[in-house]
């Protein structure tokens, strides 16, 4: 153990001012290697970090002084802990560190519609969710954010805004999330928790505690699964969790809301009405966009 370690308490050098739209760090896009940007220091707070960046960030005003905590100390610990929820979160690839800026409204200058409205409706759910969580309060039971229910027809942004959604909430709040695509593996992955030579045997309980006590979920292409009598019942029990303990919830569907009032006899969707605001995405399938034909 490192005796020069300062205390938790130990207040950082210098009280660092930032303005009020800079929370001390930032997505920086560019790609210098991999596919995606990186979170980076903010400029104010680079200029004055004295540690060189290396942990645990501590600075000797002196040869002979006490260590006392750098002031960037905060801010990167709460990027690697961002770096470590994202790469724990279950979102595809292509949409990890997929920020709001990334959800175009225009295509080549036309409008896609609703794309500017969905995002003015999350922005007060990220800044509730940030603020309660800066001031280590739960969110207002009374008045529980919803989260958003997405239904419409395929290639109109709706997993791409969800995760745009997830990303934000992780990189604002510092608290989990996960992201579960029910056409991939989910219900797969869980019925190999029951096969005793795999190495996830036993995991289904600590899989779905997981998924139901997250703070953010996504629970994408809902309507895809069998619906055998497990699968809805799995589905119904995360559900009921995630309502009882207000969980916020986003939901991604193909089916229209007469469908999905048709699953666990009703109870799924009764419950989403709650959780969530029911928004039909009207939006042309993005996809048309990067279509390749060919007459040859
Ligand atoms: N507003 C947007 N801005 C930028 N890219 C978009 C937008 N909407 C959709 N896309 C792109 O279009 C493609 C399809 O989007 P996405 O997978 O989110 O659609 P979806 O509605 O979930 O489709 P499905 O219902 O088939 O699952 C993705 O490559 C996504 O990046
Ligand atoms: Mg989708
Ligand atoms: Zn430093």
């Amino acid at each position: 153990m490192n005796d020069n370690l300062p205390k938790a308490s130990s207040p950082p050098r210098t009280a660092l001012e930032l303005p009020a739209n800079d929370p001390g760090y930032f997505y920086d896009p560019m790609v210098t290697a991999g596919t995606h940007g990186e979170i980076r220091l903010s400029p104010r707070v680079e200029a004055h970090c004295r540690c060189g960046g290396a942990p645990p960030y501590q600075v000797f005003e002196s040869p002979h002084s006490e260590p006392t905590w750098c002031v960037c100390r905060s801010y990167r610990t709460h990027i690697r802990q961002v770096n470590r929820l994202i790469s724990q979160s279950g979102i595809p690839e292509r949409f990890r560190y997929h920020f709001l800026d990334q959800f175009q409204e225009s295509h080549k200058g036309t409008e896609i519609p609703g794309a500017a409205r969905l995002k003015e409706h999350l922005r007060p759910l990220i800044y509730r969710c940030t603020e309660a969580k800066r001031n280590h309060k739960a969110i207002d039971t009374n008045s529980p954010a919803r989260g958003f229910l997405l239904w419409g027809e395929p290639g109109n942004g709706k997993t791409m805004f969800c995760c745009g959604a997830l990303n934000e909430l992780i990189f604002h709040s510092g608290q989990a999330g996960r992201f579960i695509g029910l056409s991939r593996k989910f219900f797969q992955t869980l019925r190999h928790t029951f096969d005793q030579d795999s190495p996830i045997h036993g995991q289904a309980i600590p899989i779905m505690e997981t998924l139901s006590t997250v703070p953010f979920l996504v629970i994408d292409d809902l309507g895809v699964q069998r619906d055998t009598e497990w699968e809805v019942e799995m589905l119904y029990n995360l559900v009921d969790a995630r309502y009882a303990e207000q969980r916020l919830t986003f939901v991604t569907t193909n089916k229209s809301i007469d469908e999905i009032k048709g699953l666990a006899g009703g109870r799924i969707y009764s419950r989403f009405l709650e959780m969530c605001h029911l928004i039909h995405v009207q939006a042309p399938d993005y996809r048309e966009y990067s279509k390749i034909e060919y007459e040859i």
